[in-house]
């Protein structure tokens, strides 16, 4: 199952760091694979898991490209993470998830906002009967983010934010992970309280957004994503050794 597959990577490589593999400005294929490749043979040691975006998916497509990067990144048995944010009606929620999940990833991302029935239920289905994880969106990293995830909606007749609502959903769902920015130190506190450690939680907007390791771990989250503070730094090893420095402070893998 993925969720014990992060933790048992966590725990071995000392690591609590999901690599945000977001390599930018190469089209050339082959180059973007061996620089995607060279990265993560100076990182895989220093990271728990792998997550990849449309960054890589759009310019490598999907077979006979990040297919190759997912099975390289297996062999340091890390997990990899689709950072989709699934979002469409049921029946084409299936066939992205199955696409991804046949082209070997681990995990994908979910919007929790299409709802259940006909929404997200068969990408969860997919996923758990074939030991795969779901992770949903609870509240993102970007300015713009309390727009919506802030608002207040009526849930079962109380008034409560839509973030909160996502929360509880997670729980309902069986998520396997749920994603709360870092830049959100205190909605990952109200989160953390309503999933206590049945869910964890992963947080993106370390370094780069703003976020600090600190607040995001002493609130409660358990992983941290990390892209370009990392990826684009001239020493990665440095950069996310100075990370985990960090996190060990607070958090034991
Ligand atoms: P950086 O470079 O900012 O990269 O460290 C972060 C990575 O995570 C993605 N990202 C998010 N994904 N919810 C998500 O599900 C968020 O709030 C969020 N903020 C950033 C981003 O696309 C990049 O891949």
């Amino acid at each position: 199952m993925f969720k014990h597959q992060i933790e048992i990577s966590a725990k071995r490589n000392n690591s609590n760091i999901v690599l945000a593999l977001d390599l930018t400005g190469e089209r050339n294929k082959e180059k973007l694979l061996s620089k995607s490749m060279s990265l993560l043979d100076k990182l895989s040691n220093l990271v728990c898991a792998v997550k990849i975006n449309r960054h890589l998916t759009l310019p490598l497509g999907l077979f006979d490209g990040v297919d190759k990067l997912i099975k390289f990144i297996h062999k340091f048995e890390l997990p990899v993470i689709m950072d989709c944010k699934i979002n469409d009606v049921g029946s084409t929620n299936l066939i992205i998830a199955k696409n991804y999940f046949e082209a070997g990833f681990d995990a994908v991302t979910v919007n929790p906002v299409v709802g259940w029935v006909e929404g997200l239920k068969p990408v969860f289905d997919l996923a758990h009967k074939n030991g795969k994880g779901v992770i949903t969106i609870v509240y993102m990293s970007h300015k713009g983010a309390k727009e919506f995830y802030e608002r207040k909606i009526i849930d079962d007749g109380k008034l409560k934010s839509q973030y909160k609502i996502f929360a509880e959903k997670s729980l309902k769902w069986k998520a396997d992970g749920v994603v709360v920015g870092a830049t959100k130190p205190q909605k990952i506190g109200e989160v953390k309280k309503i999933l206590g450690e049945k869910i964890p939680i992963y947080s993106p907007g370390i370094g780069f957004q703003g976020g600090k390791v600190k607040n995001t771990l002493l609130k409660g989250a358990k992983f941290l994503i990390v892209g370009r503070t990392i990826i684009n730094s001239k020493n990665p090893r440095v950069e996310a050794e100075k990370i985990l420095e960090e996190a060990s402070k607070f958090i034991r893998f």
